[in-house]
């Protein structure tokens, strides 16, 4: 038998969970509209909606927040943020910022606008959005690998490099505002991007004088991956792998929210000089002022802390290996899922579970209905209702696919926990054939998931 890989920390502090029954929950998915992020918390068994702003923070963590120097100006909490992300990234100039869109909003509200075009391994949804907003085009170049969902590769998160080629030449590289390599790739099923594939963007990137901008918020995971599949890396420590990916990089975005083990705060860092003046006059005047962002010091003193405990070698080895438990049982279940497995989510092929629900009747909504009636588990479409469009005739353009996102918050649930949500797709699948599509009753413009109701057909 192999060792059991268990949770490396000790609960000191809990939380209740409220149960409820199947009947209850079939009348609080109603009353949310079958939209799970429209659902009360208190109603929700095991969420499963996001490892975004979810993790527990750790004994140090917390002491760490209690040194928080909440001074307007030159904290003593922001200049441990700014050395240990100095160090980290490598790169000069840091801004905090509130989370990670707010990064973004800094750098692609600045480097977009009409006519520019943002390329990427998959545009995360705020990514695209804030660049959308802009006025400017996201275009997505997953390697086509990517997309097959049962398809077994290392680094299926990694970006087309031939067709970035071919689509800077199409553009024009004056156009393209930026290419950003998401790590992992959320949207694309958690994948991981190898040093290779980033290697290889920066050096068109370079070429044709255009900055390249990681997405950082899961790099420690997307460094577990590194080192277990990448030839040459299997010496190096996670952290150090992060540092040589940064190293790559002209600008980061991160979403301290995820890697950094935190529940709120984010930062983008430049090394332009230039670029890095203009950016803070936008910080300052939306964001707060340089030293804070729109974070507390005690916020940036839990950023400190958690990015150090972020690349511990076990704590790296029990996330990566419980999502996976996760993802090898509902594997034996049959449940189609995108394999192998990546870092913070299993992500279920709806389609592939619900032949007979109609791509413009949504089967990842479906599913994400059916899993929160049976099992009070909450988790998120990630498909055409997130990335759907219309054409001039009113019809869906459906997304590549339609999966759906068991994202696991870190440090949070045991192993029994992620048992019952075996379980309950356990029933999922045996009852599958009287799963229900559903049509969008309202929605708004943008990031329609977030509000957009639904009906039953
Ligand atoms: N980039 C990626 C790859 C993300 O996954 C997220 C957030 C962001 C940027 C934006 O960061 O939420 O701090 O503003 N992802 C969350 C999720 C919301 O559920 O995957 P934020």
């Amino acid at each position: 038998m192999k060792p059991v890989v268990f949770e490396p920390f000790r609960i000191k502090m809990v939380e209740p969970i409220r149960l409820s029954t199947e009947d209850q929950r079939a009348a609080f998915l109603k009353a949310a509209h079958y939209n799970p992020f429209l659902l009360r918390s208190d109603d929700v068994l095991i969420d499963l909606l996001t490892d975004s702003g979810t993790s527990a923070m750790s004994s140090e963590q917390w002491a760490a927040m209690m040194r928080g120097d909440e001074s307007y100006a030159g904290a003593r909490s922001w200049e441990r943020f700014e050395a240990e992300v100095k160090d980290l990234t490598g790169m000069p100039h840091i801004l905090p910022t509130h989370q990670g869109r707010a990064a973004e909003r800094l750098l692609y509200g600045h480097l977009g606008g009409r006519g520019k075009v943002f390329i990427s391994n998959t545009h995360f949804d705020t990514t695209r959005a804030n660049i959308e907003f802009s006025g400017a085009e996201a275009i997505d170049l997953p390697v086509a690998v990517g997309l097959d969902p049962q398809a077994l590769d290392a680094f299926k998160g990694n970006l087309d490099v031939e067709a970035l080629e071919r689509t800077v030449a199409e553009k024009g590289a004056a156009n393209v505002a930026a290419v950003i390599l998401t790590v992992t790739n959320n949207s694309g099923g958690g994948q991981p991007v190898s040093m290779g594939n980033a290697k290889a963007v920066q050096a068109v990137c370079r070429r044709h004088g255009i900055p390249f901008v990681l997405d950082a918020c899961r790099i420690a995971e997307n460094a577990w991956f590194i080192r277990d599949r990448e030839p040459g890396y299997a010496d190096r420590g996670y952290r150090s792998i992060a540092q040589e990916m940064f190293g790559l990089a002209d600008a980061a975005t991160m979403s301290a929210k995820k890697d950094a083990l935190v529940n709120m705060g984010g930062f983008l860092t430049l090394r332009d000089d230039r670029l890095a003046d203009e950016i803070t006059q936008l910080l300052i005047i939306t964001e707060g002022y340089t030293t804070y962002g729109g974070l507390s010091g005690r916020d940036m003193e839990a950023v400190t802390q958690g990015l150090k405990e972020v690349f511990d070698p076990d704590y790296l080895d029990y996330r990566i290996t419980s999502t996976r438990y996760l993802g090898d049982h509902l594997m034996a279940l049959g449940v189609p899922i995108m394999r192998p497995v990546g870092g913070h989510a299993v992500y279920v092929d709806a389609r592939g579970l619900y032949p007979h629900i109609p791509v413009d009747q949504y089967p990842g909504q479906a599913l994400v209905c059916e899993l929160y009636r049976i099992g009070g588990v909450r988790c998120v479409e990630v498909g055409s209702v997130m990335f759907g469009k219309y054409d001039a005739a009113g019809a869906l353009i459906p997304a590549a696919m339609d999966l759906v996102r068991l994202a696991i918050p870190r440090r949070v649930y045991t192993q029994s926990h992620i048992d019952h949500v075996v379980q309950s797709f356990g029933r999922v699948v045996k009852e599958r054939d009287h799963a229900k599509g559903y049509r969008i009753t309202k929605e708004p413009r943008f990031l329609r998931h977030f509000t957009a109701r639904f009906e039953p057909v």
